[in-house]
């Protein structure tokens, strides 16, 4: 292991330079204009993984971005048996950058300030994905062989639903057969705290369109004889939550999983400082379902939020108008046993229960996923508990997170993968926002921790 670790030590600047340059590419997954962009990126991974020296690489169509697959398969188990093979799950594609405002660098000419990586995607997730890279080439290059076999994909879509995947999943179902997948797409702990995840929220998103006139109206005309869109959009979305921030849907909380007591007491004990949390985001006071901590209403609660909300006139001066339409982007973080399907149609009843005969609705589902749970005796948490002690100097925390990776539960039921997610982004890392950044000694210990990894996932069985 020494001559692999002086490697990446070696290459710690080279490995910034090459990683600015998958971060200079644009692939926004959510805006047409940057399809070109998102398949160069694939095609830039492609180049990458042929160099760093995985075979049989290649790009593989889907209906929608490609996805990117390479893989090493010639590892021997010390006794002679088979080795365990890591299927390792990333995404090339990013957020769109907007308010571009707001950013302090170019968010696609990566810039390196007090120790962070600022661009769009550092983090979320090509800094992630390029740690493994890195780790594989340390290896391939040092050794000439991989402790573990290794199949790697890569994905266009996540940042949009990832739609095409599970598709994709099943329709390769024994090309992708393996022992355990491996996915460095979240943030640890807190800076100084690294951290294994075992739990991620699923999610259901709609849109909601109002109409309450073919056209806008003079307010002075119409106004008290037509319903306002914008007011019946507001009193609906009033009605999904209570003061206590409980959901009214009937029937939304009918599975959800409890938090343990034991699960309760390992999260009290994590080095949460609500001061710092309020003071890091500018929150005057933090909000949620009462009797729940702060880790346990991201975590361990589902949610309804509002995403965006239009209507009406909203330029500067004031202009006396009757909205015809008005519109709501919503979702909700469901969590164990939630089914988003069944959430769904829990919704849209409700929605129409609410809604007064006056205008006319539309609800429009959008992407979605389901939640995700492991428990963390499985001897590959274990492994990666270990790899991240010696690449960190120091031992894990487990947490669970409230962002979703739709994958990991189609991994768990279509393969019957465990997945272990090992991520080394932070808390304010920025993600989806202005000023994405990775810290640069993350990234770097990231990669010593991914490669001892394989090597602590040869030995786990
Ligand atoms: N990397 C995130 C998921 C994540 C966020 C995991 C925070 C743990 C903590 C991922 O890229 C993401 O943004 N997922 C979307 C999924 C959605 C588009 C279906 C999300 O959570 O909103
Ligand atoms: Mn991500
Ligand atoms: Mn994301």
């Amino acid at each position: 292991m020494d001559k692999i670790i002086d490697f990446i030590n070696v290459n710690r600047e080279k490995h910034l330079e090459e990683l600015k340059a998958l971060l200079a590419i644009p692939s926004i997954s959510a805006l047409p204009q940057h399809a070109g962009d998102v398949k160069r990126c694939a095609e830039w991974c492609v180049d990458e993984m042929r160099r760093i020296g995985l075979e049989n690489v290649k790009l593989i169509d889907t209906p929608g971005n490609p996805v990117v697959y390479g893989d090493w398969l010639h590892a021997e188990a010390p006794g002679g048996g088979h080795a365990p093979t890591i299927l390792f799950y990333g995404h090339y594609d990013v957020q769109p950058v907007d308010p571009l405002d707001l950013w302090e660098s170019p968010p696609f000419e990566a810039t390196i300030r007090d120790g962070e990586i600022y661009a769009r995607g550092s983090a979320d997730d090509k800094g992630q994905v390029f740690m493994h890279m890195k780790a594989v080439e340390a290896h391939l290059k040092q050794n000439g062989r991989l402790p573990v076999n290794m199949k790697f994909i890569l994905e266009g879509e996540e940042e949009v639903g990832s739609v095409n995947l599970d598709d994709f999943i099943r329709a390769h179902k024994s090309d992708l057969a393996a022992d355990v997948v491996v996915i460095s797409d979240s943030p640890m702990f807190a800076r100084g705290v690294p951290s294994i995840c075992y739990g991620l929220r699923g999610l259901v998103y709609f849109q909601i369109d109002l109409r309450g006139s073919s056209t806008d109206l003079h307010s002075g005309s119409f106004g008290g004889a037509v319903a306002n869109p914008a007011i019946v959009l507001s009193q609906m979305l009033a009605q999904m939550k209570d003061r206590g921030g409980r959901i009214k849907i009937p029937g939304f909380y009918d599975d959800v999983v409890p938090l343990k007591d034991d699960e309760r007491q390992a999260w009290a004990s994590l080095p949460f400082n609500e001061k710092k949390y309020k003071k890091d985001f500018g929150i005057p006071k933090v909000y949620g379902e009462s009797d729940y901590t702060t880790l346990e209403r991201t975590w361990a609660r589902p949610t309804f939020e509002v995403n965006g909300l239009l209507s009406g006139f909203t330029g500067e001066g004031a202009k006396t108008v009757l909205p015809a339409v008005s519109m709501a982007k919503v979702s909700m973080r469901l969590v164990p046993n939630q089914d988003p399907d069944k959430i769904a149609k829990l919704f849209e009843a409700y929605v129409q229960d609410v809604a007064p005969k006056t205008v006319e609705v539309k609800v429009t589902r959008m992407h979605g996923g389901k939640p995700w749970m492991t428990s963390y005796d499985n001897p590959y948490v274990q492994a990666a508990g270990r790899a991240i002690e010696k690449g960190f100097g120091q031992k894990p925390v487990f947490t669970r997170e409230g962002g979703s990776i739709p994958v990991v539960s189609t991994f768990q039921e279509e393969l019957g993968l465990p997945s272990v997610l090992f991520g080394v982004g932070l808390p304010d890392e920025n993600a989806h926002a202005p000023n994405e950044k990775l810290d640069v000694s993350n990234f770097h210990n990231g990669i010593i921790a991914s490669a001892i990894l394989y090597d602590e996932i040869a030995k786990a069985r």
